[in-house]
């Protein structure tokens, strides 16, 4: 029993040594005044591309161990195109997108390895967010790429009013633009996400607003720099169905209007399916499958994907329950060596206890991760 104890212990310290080697790595690269633009200034693999995610790592370092939030994820979001990424709670979509702005909870959240590759058109340049120096991601986080939280209140200060946290913002990337035209840029915007009253709207508090009133704000204030990138991490699951229909209208006819990209995070498979032009399919901080809308929703291959397809309520008849996938996600801090799906997966085979399967290519677009697929390649699309 004591001895059980004492290696428990011993366990616990060599993660706290562990850890505080990887916090003191992250403040000396923080420390350094200035970096060389040539360390972070990189090349597309694809100029069409504006963002392109390389083989990314993003590691928590806990007190009980290392969580591996993103353990290997690879996708591109062309610009122009809407990317929806979709997943079970705890895949580690919203890690991706706090990778991408750089705004993990540090020390313990850090990218461990990998690249994002960002397309910066105004300067004719490709640089590496990962490297890139904060000073330098703080001038492109809300000017060029923003991001629509889930929850309106958690980006809108309730001691501010509407019209003073949009100056702010518009300001902040326009440091010369008059005051004036700044508030007339605010109340446009307002305007432009469909609040009739824009100029009362303006002087109001976010407390007198409504939920729905509330995200069309944060939307405007997304999208108020014109940004070339919009991460929109679940935008509309606080808001009830007919609001939601409203602002994905308004995101999607925005999104045309500046012909940004769209990041589209979402549980929701017919947002997806309305929104998406591409989809990864996430499952434990990895891609298990990815394609066009078309491919995801009429050829599903991952027998992950295919569950998620099924436990759509519409698929219901009536007085049959809803689908869920039994079992649950492993624990992001001892995964197998495995499929991380083997032990819910109903269409195991005998390669499945081999290791964890790479995507394979089935077309030109779609990519899964399964030895189900193995022999599939090229007959995708038959
Ligand atoms: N600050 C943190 N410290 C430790 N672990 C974290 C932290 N933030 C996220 N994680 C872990 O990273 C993993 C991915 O989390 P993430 O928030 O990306 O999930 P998600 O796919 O966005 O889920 P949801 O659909 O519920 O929003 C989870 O296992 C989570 O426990
Ligand atoms: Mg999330």
């Amino acid at each position: 029993m004591q001895e059980k104890e004492l290696t428990t212990k011993q366990r616990l310290r060599s993660i706290k040594k562990f850890n505080a080697r990887k916090y003191r790595e992250l403040k000396r690269l923080r420390r350094r005044r200035s970096v060389p633009v040539s360390e972070y200034t990189t090349q597309m693999a694809d100029p069409n591309n504006l963002l392109e995610i390389d083989d990314l790592h993003t590691y928590f370092y806990t007190d009980i161990g290392t969580v591996k939030a993103i353990d290997g994820v690879t996708f591109q979001i062309p610009r122009g195109k809407t990317v929806g990424v979709v997943g079970e709670s705890g895949c580690g979509k919203s890690v991706t997108s706090l990778s991408i702005m750089r705004i993990l909870q540090e020390p313990q959240g850090q990218i461990a390895s990998g690249a994002i590759r960002y397309n910066q058109l105004a300067q004719n340049r490709a640089i590496d967010l990962v490297k890139t120096p904060l000073k330098e991601m703080q001038k492109i986080r809300g000017g060029e790429i923003s991001m629509i939280f889930q929850e309106p209140m958690t980006t809108l200060n309730p001691v501010f009013t509407i019209g003073k946290q949009l100056d702010e913002a518009i300001a902040l990337h326009s440091k010369k633009m008059p005051k004036k035209e700044v508030a007339a840029r605010s109340v446009e915007m307002l305007k432009l996400v469909g609040i009739a009253n824009s100029e009362g709207v303006y002087k109001m508090y976010p407390h007198e607003l409504s939920g729905g009133m509330r995200q069309r704000v944060v939307i405007a204030m997304a999208l108020a720099c014109n940004p070339n990138l919009i991460i929109a991490d679940e935008p509309t699951t606080a808001l009830d169905v007919t609001v939601q229909a409203q602002i994905l209208d308004l995101l999607r006819s925005l999104k045309e209007k500046i012909n940004a990209s769209i990041m589209l995070i979402t549980h929701d498979l017919g947002v997806v399916a309305e929104m998406a032009d591409l989809v990864v399919v996430m499952y434990a901080g990895r891609i298990v499958e990815q394609g066009t809308v078309q491919d995801i929703f009429h050829r599903p291959m991952h027998p992950y994907t295919i569950g998620l397809m099924k436990s759509r309520p519409n698929f219901v008849e009536s007085g049959d329950r809803l689908y869920s996938i039994p079992g649950n996600v492993p624990s992001p801090i001892d995964l197998p060596n495995y499929c991380f799906f083997r032990n819910r997966c109903s269409q195991c085979i005998a390669a499945c206890d081999g290791a964890y399967p790479p995507l394979m290519a089935v077309s030109d677009t779609h990519k899964v991760a399964c030895y189900l697929c193995e022999n599939a390649q090229g007959k995708d699309g038959e």
